[in-house]
């Protein structure tokens, strides 16, 4: 029922957690106040005893606030718990992201991530702030109640003493026989919210193809799948709930029944009666709130597996490793292999380059063949081939995986700007740039002007930069990218699906980079890649080509029939099949 995984992010909560069974503790105590000054002023109402009713009035007084007052606290005290919790956990699932690097999501899901920050971050509220202290607080009351019942009834104390920890043990055992159906129930709501984020994701195109109905049904059946693990959880949880209420009812009455025949209604008993009987009904209060707080923080223990799986991500130490200081040559590749996780393909194989400055150099080859993988290698967003990649003479593997993708950027053509102003997006780019030197970047990317009319650097731009033109997201990226000043500027297909001016502006600025910069240009449109230093050609994972433009359209090889494909495409053909007159034989030649 204690998960230890769990309890290592518990932080300073633990302070909260031990002066919240303090105070349940002390509640018990008022409630003993309060049972105890009652017996006495009935005690002397219907036996006449001498009284002083003052301080038994008094004494109940204080006895109410103790356990109102201890019962606030611990309510507050919750509050707390969770605040303190729920900041470690998000914290510590930030910084594991960054400790693992881009290559997280390797592992999971975007929609997963998500939901890992939110909800399953908020059902683990009811573990930290509900249960816990319950728990815990379940053996301080227990001990208080049996010490009070001790001197009133020797009995009622021993068998409080053996019937107390039955509960506990009832939940343990009911805890291993749901377990599956908890995990089942969670593994079903992940479905539903994975599916439900990929529909909202992609709408327009569901509705482009007309499947926003077949996927209205799929989710409808992950919902009531969902429905059926939901109403199985709350049917076990009723059945539990109920069957531990009576035994707590039964205990309390065993105790009574155990302790009160031995008692004459003599002067002194008659207040011990009444004690017996308050405390005896309270006895197991503390088990039965256990209980209701159980199975909604075990459900969100079986939510929080999937968070700990996250933070148990490999990760290695990084403290004898060097960040990236000096500026290199260049970055070599030796005999690099790469397979993706799970995958038995190469989709790598035995690659040698090297990528130095002045002049960039470009990458090309068919769809597939691996351009994306090697660069992603090169820029950190990939595990894997660290000894075969090298900054200078030294391998990746010895430099920390921070420094590399601060150093290393890549600009793809899906680069992801920020729900915030054009500051703030640009400001990813160095913390400390001044407006200026935001405009000034702006400008080099030829972009100031056109937002300077819709508010210059405080536009705000909408979720994925949707009131962005694509040319103009892409030139904010690349603005950004300058501002990082970064060792290394990889550009993957930075350019397409743009205008032919934003796509000019890119070049010219990648061109302007390279002067003084390390840069490698992946790109589809073999014209881009013309003035290149080097160029190489992939195939199927392997490098089959590499030299200047020159070299490579004078010899035969696969840049050449590239080259004359695409220059033949780009000036009739496209024409042609702009007006259909190009055959399905031709195109396919
Ligand atoms: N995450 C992944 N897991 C498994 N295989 C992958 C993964 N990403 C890519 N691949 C595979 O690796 C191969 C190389 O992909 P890569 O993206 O590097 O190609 P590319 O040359 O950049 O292609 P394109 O020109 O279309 O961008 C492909 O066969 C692809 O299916
Ligand atoms: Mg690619």
């Amino acid at each position: 029922m204690l998960d230890k995984l769990l309890f290592r992010y518990i932080g300073n909560a633990k302070k909260y957690i031990v002066v919240s069974v303090l105070l349940m503790m002390s509640k018990v105590v008022g409630s003993f106040s309060i049972a105890l000054s009652l017996g006495r002023i009935l005690q002397n109402l219907f036996l006449s005893t001498s009284a002083n009713y003052i301080a038994a009035i008094l004494f109940f007084l204080l006895g109410f606030v103790l356990r109102s007052g201890s019962l606030y606290l611990v309510t507050r005290y919750q509050t707390k718990i969770t605040g303190e919790v729920k900041t470690n956990l998000r914290t510590e699932m930030i910084s594991k992201a960054m400790r693992v690097g881009p290559s997280y999501l390797n592992y999971t899901s975007t929609a997963n991530m998500i939901n890992m920050g939110s909800d399953t971050i908020e059902q683990l509220e009811n573990y930290y702030g509900r249960f816990l202290p319950q728990f815990f607080g379940c053996f301080g009351m227990s001990l208080v109640t049996f010490i009070v019942l001790l001197p009133i009834s020797l009995s009622s104390a021993l068998l409080f003493l053996f019937l107390a920890p039955i509960i506990p043990l009832m939940l343990k055992a009911i805890l291993e026989m749901v377990a599956r159906k908890q995990r089942k129930y969670w593994g079903s709501y992940q479905d539903v919210g994975q599916l439900f984020l990929d529909s909202l994701q992609g709408m327009t195109t569901l509705k482009i193809f007309s499947a926003d109905k077949r996927r209205a049904e799929e989710i409808h059946e992950k919902s009531e799948i969902f429905r059926v693990e939901t109403m199985n959880i709350l049917r076990m949880q009723l059945r539990s709930i109920t069957l531990i209420e009576w035994i707590a009812y039964g205990g309390s009455i065993a105790l009574m029944a155990v302790g009160l025949p031995g008692m004459s209604l003599s002067s002194g008993n008659a207040s011990a009666m009444i004690v017996l009987i308050f405390m005896s009904m309270e006895a197991f209060s503390p088990m039965a709130t256990l209980t209701s707080s159980f199975h909604v923080a075990m459900t969100g223990v079986a939510a929080g597996r999937n968070l700990i799986d996250f933070f148990a991500l490999p990760e290695q130490d990084e403290r004898h490793k060097n960040d990236i200081k000096y500026d290199a040559a260049g970055v070599s590749i030796k005999n690099l292999s790469f397979f993706y996780p799970d995958s038995e393909r190469k989709v790598l194989n035995n690659i040698s380059a090297i990528f130095d400055r002045p002049g960039y150099t470009a990458i090309v080859g068919a769809s597939g063949s691996g351009k994306s993988t090697l660069v992603r290698l090169i820029a950190g967003q990939l595990e894997g081939g660290e000894e075969a990649i090298f900054w200078g003479d030294n391998a990746y593997s010895t430099y920390k995986k921070q420094s590399i993708t601060e150093n290393m950027i890549r600009i793809s053509h899906d680069a992801h700007v920020f729900e915030k102003t054009v500051r703030r997006n640009l400001l990813m780019g160095k913390k400390t740039a001044t407006d200026e030197e935001l405009i000034a970047a702006l400008k080099t990317v030829r972009l100031y002007d056109e937002i300077a009319p819709r508010g210059g650097l405080d536009l705000e731009i909408k979720s994925g930069g949707s009131n962005l033109s694509g040319g103009q997201k892409q030139r904010l990226v690349l603005a950004r990218a300058i501002l990082r000043d970064a060792r290394v500027y990889v550009f993957d297909e930075a350019t397409s699906n743009i205008d032919i001016g934003s796509e000019a502006v890119i070049l010219q600025v990648m061109k302007d980079i390279a002067k003084d910069h390390i840069v490698i240009l992946v790109s589809h449109r073999l014209y881009a890649g013309k003035d290149a230093k080097k160029i190489y050609v992939m195939d199927d994972g392997k490098i089959i080509q590499e030299g200047t433009f020159e070299q490579l359209v004078k010899s035969d090889g696969v840049y050449r029939q590239m080259w004359q494909a695409q220059a033949r495409f780009e000036s009739q053909d496209l024409r042609r099949l702009c007006d259909g007159t190009l055959s399905r034989s031709e195109i396919r030649s």
